[in-house]
């Protein structure tokens, strides 16, 4: 999946530009966020008027834009991508590429750019087949590009040979791949549950805890970082998505657990929501104040971390819980153990500023015993502790 992934888009001067517009759509309906550019060539094909209607963004054609300068500057835009993709690349964008220039917007991007670049050519099959295609594509891919190759068949000059532009789902299946590659979780899904519940009392009151949904988007972070494809269902929290992550937002505890089930399978699930314990019947109408106090008859919420860790076919591989915990810390985490079901459970000790705040301290239970983490940044304890859930996985 390309959720959450942010892809600068070159698109050079050939006739299968247009299919660069299909590419768009495909990458946004995957939760993928476009930044298009247009090479001068690109412009002469599809207008930028359709890329950025298509994109939903501002589509950048030039080196010399100020309006962009002032904002980001271009090297700002080669650095805010996970994915620079050059769809279609033309033998004379590819030779520039091979050749370093840095004559226009495009190509100064692509000099300037850390990300892994993805070219999907498309050229008269004479032109694939020159030998100083062929020299470029070589001393690219020798520099870590990946290149597809192009498929064989007619082309809009008349000819037949390899030179046509890659299906659309092919070129999504590339990118997925470059996104993924490398990292220990590639090919796994997590299933990350993060942030408070709401239940309602009435059309304007709530019960609900401090959790303020840190901790698990770190970790829903840190688990797309080592390139597992990651559902973070969030209950309401003031958070940005971490790149990479697809995240559907929930409000009460039984949302919650729907959203979970059909998030499933997946091959590890880590439940931090700090999910509350019980729900009231919601009033349809506001609760008038002059009516008194009102008394709230609680039910228990549904356990979601009990019913992913049952045994079965749908269990995850590694399942993972949370314990916010005021007091005997190791004590009441084994008991959790025990009592969910679960494999793991990360204890925090919540009678301090962690509950809410930017820093953790967890210790590790586990039925083969303890292991604690040093306070720090959550983003640190959450690329900490996914090590270690990929270490439990044997991955
Ligand atoms: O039962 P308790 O709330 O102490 O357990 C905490 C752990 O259980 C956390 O991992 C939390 O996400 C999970 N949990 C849950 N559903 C509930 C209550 C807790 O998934 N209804």
């Amino acid at each position: 999946m390309l959720c959450g992934r942010r892809i600068l888009l070159i698109i050079g001067g050939g006739i299968a530009a247009y299919k660069s517009l299909e590419l768009i759509r495909a990458i946004r309906a995957e939760g993928g966020a476009v930044t298009p550019v247009l090479t001068a060539g690109g412009a002469a094909f599809v207008t930028p008027m359709s890329v950025s209607a298509l994109a939903g963004a501002h589509v950048h054609t030039s080196l010399w834009d100020l309006t962009t300068e002032a904002e980001i500057g271009h090297i700002g835009l080669a650095r805010a991508a996970d994915l620079v993709v050059v769809c279609p690349a033309t033998a004379d964008l590819l030779a520039r590429m091979a050749a370093g220039l840095a004559d226009d917007l495009a190509t100064t991007l692509l000099l300037a750019t850390g990300t892994p670049v993805v070219a999907v050519p498309a050229m008269n099959v004479h032109m694939w087949d020159h030998p100083a295609t062929r020299a470029n594509v070589d001393t690219l891919r020798a520099r870590g590009v990946t290149i597809l190759e192009p498929d064989v068949g007619p082309m809009a000059c008349g000819e037949h040979g390899p030179g046509r532009l890659p299906e659309v789902p092919a070129i999504m299946q590339a990118l997925r791949t470059v996104l993924g590659r490398g990292g220990r979780l590639a090919g796994l899904h997590a299933l990350v549950t993060a942030g408070p519940t709401h239940e309602p009392i009435d059309p304007v009151r709530y019960l609900a805890n401090r959790s303020s949904g840190r901790q698990g988007f770190a970790i829903a972070g840190a688990l797309a970082t080592l390139g597992a494809r990651v559902t973070l269902v969030a209950g309401p929290v003031a958070l940005a998505t971490p790149a990479g992550v697809c995240r559907v937002d929930v409000g009460t505890a039984r949302e919650m657990l729907e959203a979970v089930d059909q998030a499933l399978p997946a091959d590890l699930a880590v439940m931090v929501a700090a999910v509350a314990d019980w729900h009231v019947r919601p009033s349809a109408a506001k609760l008038k104040k002059d009516s008194g106090p009102p008394t709230l008859h609680l039910a228990a919420n549904p356990d979601i971390l009990a019913h992913v860790a049952q045994p079965g076919p749908r269990r995850p591989r590694l399942v993972v819980g949370f314990a916010a915990e005021t007091d005997n810390l190791a004590a009441h985490a084994r008991a959790k153990l025990a009592r969910k079901g679960c494999d793991l459970i990360v204890a925090n000790d919540v009678s301090g500023d962690v509950m809410g705040g930017s820093e953790n301290e967890v210790l590790l239970v586990s039925a083969e015993g303890e292991t604690a983490l040093p306070r720090g940044p959550k983003a640190e304890v959450a690329a900490r502790l996914v090590e270690l859930f990929a270490e439990r996985l044997g991955v």
